[in-house]
């Protein structure tokens, strides 16, 4: 949501920033400027739409002289997408330049107090406000009026600011959305996100609330609100941009799919040793883990669904009470959480406004939080208390594929280490779940055989005007998951359901030929969900099934069926949402979809 890159160093600066703003396209945006400043000038371009426009008019940056700049992808919040509304931003005289991510949120109180004062707002946005209260605290040390900037705003932001009196210096500050500094021997950078900078350096500093930073083309130095200086640690980034770039294949979508087998491998191997599950990352003894009286489970869109799912395989195995929630509700419906809850917040990006928000007030009824998050160093793996990192790699596409994957086998370990050690499962089965646990790569990686099937069948819906997925259990949250998937990168209407729900409402929606996928994996539900099935065939339905191997007879009734192989009844999660993620993708791309950008929607939602 909203990208931001800035250079200061020896090369031309405008190609650097629209390259990097290029890999930061997957967070969603409407808009791109630069602004670059050359010969004592600030220069603003800005554009409306995709960044090739912006490309255009700058000739590929390279239109645009000057070793210094800052540049943006604005996904719109206050005022509709527009050049006018776009960032960068001027103060009135055109002697300071702004890019922000997040959201100001008195925002209309700081204006109607500048308007007083004179200031003339020429866009919609909140943005414009940190410009022009620069201007009005700047006195010519631009530390000072950034500290007292950050007095006055509140909300989350990250900002990158240029000023005209100091040609050779990035400013960038942030409080709740995502920035980090990258350095080389060539220049300085900062930025939303990694793949923007990776290839120019792996060095990078994570940036703190509240911290202010100052750079040129030989040096970065850090401050605290107070305007003292601050020692950080510098990283090295291990993944390569290779990982970040589509290698071959059409979408990230589909290669982030057929990553899958790796990232729960990646997921899953390290933390098995010897035939046990080690979790030491957790820092929870097996008498911590004996004491815990209940887990409640808070996360966003796709990561909520793999709580759900984990609802069922943590109270299966474990009989601990487990609470999901949508971090959104969570922190305003004032939980009541007992002594001895452990929280989970999931998170691919590590970023999500509510879920971090959610941490914070799980923090301030002091339970203790796991964090179990994608992207290292992001802000809710460094708040939680613990985190468990799902090493899914970066994941580019909006819609979210392997790191939900890799979510749900940490969870599983999570399940099956608990229940070894509250006595709820003996030796043997904890063997047999370990041995399942293990073979899930290989058997993902046998679904995605099947792609060309799934294609085909795609190929036939994408034109459905409404589509839905039912299933009881485990499978009833694997078709929530199916569902979202489906609508954010088609554009279909779509819903799930619990099966045992139809008759109460739903079943009122199916036509002669609706589309209604079903998951059937469960063996004590089969029955229960297919007798759901047939309600739905004899008033006309189309029916697409996802089982396991062997349960032939619901081709009796099934219109279509996807086999996935067998495993333990607690992880066909991992299996069944394959064919569905497939489903999903080739139906955006039989309707010529943006798959790894739609509408609307940005990989990493920073604001409330
Ligand atoms: C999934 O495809 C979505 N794009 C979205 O629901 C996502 O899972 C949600 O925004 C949560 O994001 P997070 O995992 O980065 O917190």
């Amino acid at each position: 949501m909203c990208g931001i890159v800035g250079y200061v160093g020896q090369k031309q600066a405008a190609p650097i920033l629209l390259d990097g703003l290029s890999k930061l396209e997957y967070r969603g945006y409407d808009s791109a400027g630069i602004a670059i400043l050359n010969e004592d000038e600030i220069r603003i371009v800005k554009a409306k739409g995709r960044l090739n426009v912006l490309r255009q008019l700058t000739g590929n940056g390279e239109n645009m002289p000057g070793t210094i700049g800052i540049g943006h992808t604005r996904w719109a919040t206050h005022g509709e997408p527009s050049v006018t509304n776009s960032h960068p931003h001027y103060n009135r005289n055109r002697s300071i330049a702004v890019v922000h991510n997040g959201i100001i949120e008195n925002y209309q109180q700081l204006k109607d107090r500048l308007t007083r004062k004179g200031y003339e707002f020429l866009s919609q946005t909140d943005t414009e406000v940190v410009a022009h209260l620069l201007d009005y605290y700047y006195k010519g040390n631009p530390l000072e009026a950034i500290a007292k900037v950050m007095t006055r705003v509140e909300g989350s932001y990250a900002l990158g600011i240029l000023f005209q009196e100091h040609p050779d210096t990035i400013y960038a500050v942030r409080k709740g959305s995502p920035l980090i500094v990258g350095v080389s021997e060539t220049g300085n950078y900062i930025a939303s996100d990694v793949p923007a900078i990776l290839k120019y350096t792996r060095d990078v500093y994570y940036i703190e609330n509240m911290e202010i930073v100052r750079m040129d083309a030989g040096q970065v130095t850090f401050f605290n609100l107070d305007q003292e200086e601050i020692t950080k640690e510098l990283h090295t980034v291990s993944w390569d941009l290779e990982a970040a770039e589509k290698g071959g294949y059409e979408h990230f979508m589909l290669k982030e799919i057929y990553e899958q087998p790796k990232a729960v491998r990646d997921a899953i191997s390290p933390r098995i040793k010897d035939g046990r599950i080690v979790l030491d990352e957790m820092n929870l003894s097996d008498d911590g883990i004996r004491e815990i009286r209940k887990i409640c489970i808070v996360a966003c869109g796709s990561a909520y669904h793999t709580g759900v799912t984990a609802k069922y395989v943590l109270e299966g195995l474990t009989r601990l009470p487990v609470e999901v929630d949508l971090a959104s509700e969570f922190r305003y419906r004032q939980p009541i959480m007992e002594d001895n809850t452990l929280v989970i917040v999931v998170s691919q990006s590590g970023e999500t406004a509510d879920s971090l928000a959610a941490l914070r007030l799980a923090h301030e009824m002091g339970e203790r939080v796991l964090g179990i998050v994608n992207v290292v160093g992001s802000s809710i793996a460094r708040e939680a208390d613990n985190v468990l990192y799902t090493w899914a790699g970066p994941e580019i596409s909006v819609a979210t594929t392997k790191a939900y994957s890799a979510q749900l086998a940490v969870f599983y370990l999570i399940a099956v280490h608990f229940a070894r050690v509250r006595g709820q499962i003996g030796e043997d089965e904890y063997g047999q779940l370990i041995e399942e646990l293990k073979q899930l790569p290989d058997k993902i990686a046998a679904i995605l055989g099947d792609r060309e099937r799934i294609q085909w069948f795609a190929s036939k819906f994408s034109s459905a005007r409404d589509i839905f997925f039912i299933g009881r259990g485990v499978d009833y949250s694997v078709s929530l998951e199916g569902s979202l998937k489906l609508k954010e990168i088609s554009y279909i209407h779509s819903e799930a359901y619990a099966a045992g729900e139809l008759k109460h409402g739903p079943i009122s929606l199916i036509e002669k030929g609706t589309l209604v996928v079903s998951v059937v994996t469960q063996p004590e539900l089969f029955d229960k969900t297919v007798s759901n099935m047939v309600e739905v065939k004899s008033r006309g339905g189309y029916l697409m099934t996802v089982t396991t191997i062997g349960n032939y007879s619901i081709e009796d009734t099934a219109n279509t069926t996807m086999y996935i192989p067998k495993t333990s009844r607690w992880f066909t999660a991992s299996l069944s949402i394959v064919p569905l993620q497939l489903f999903a993708y080739y139906v955006s791309l039989a309707k010529g979809l943006d798959v790894d950008k739609p509408r609307n929607l940005a990989k990493s939602v920073t604001v409330e």
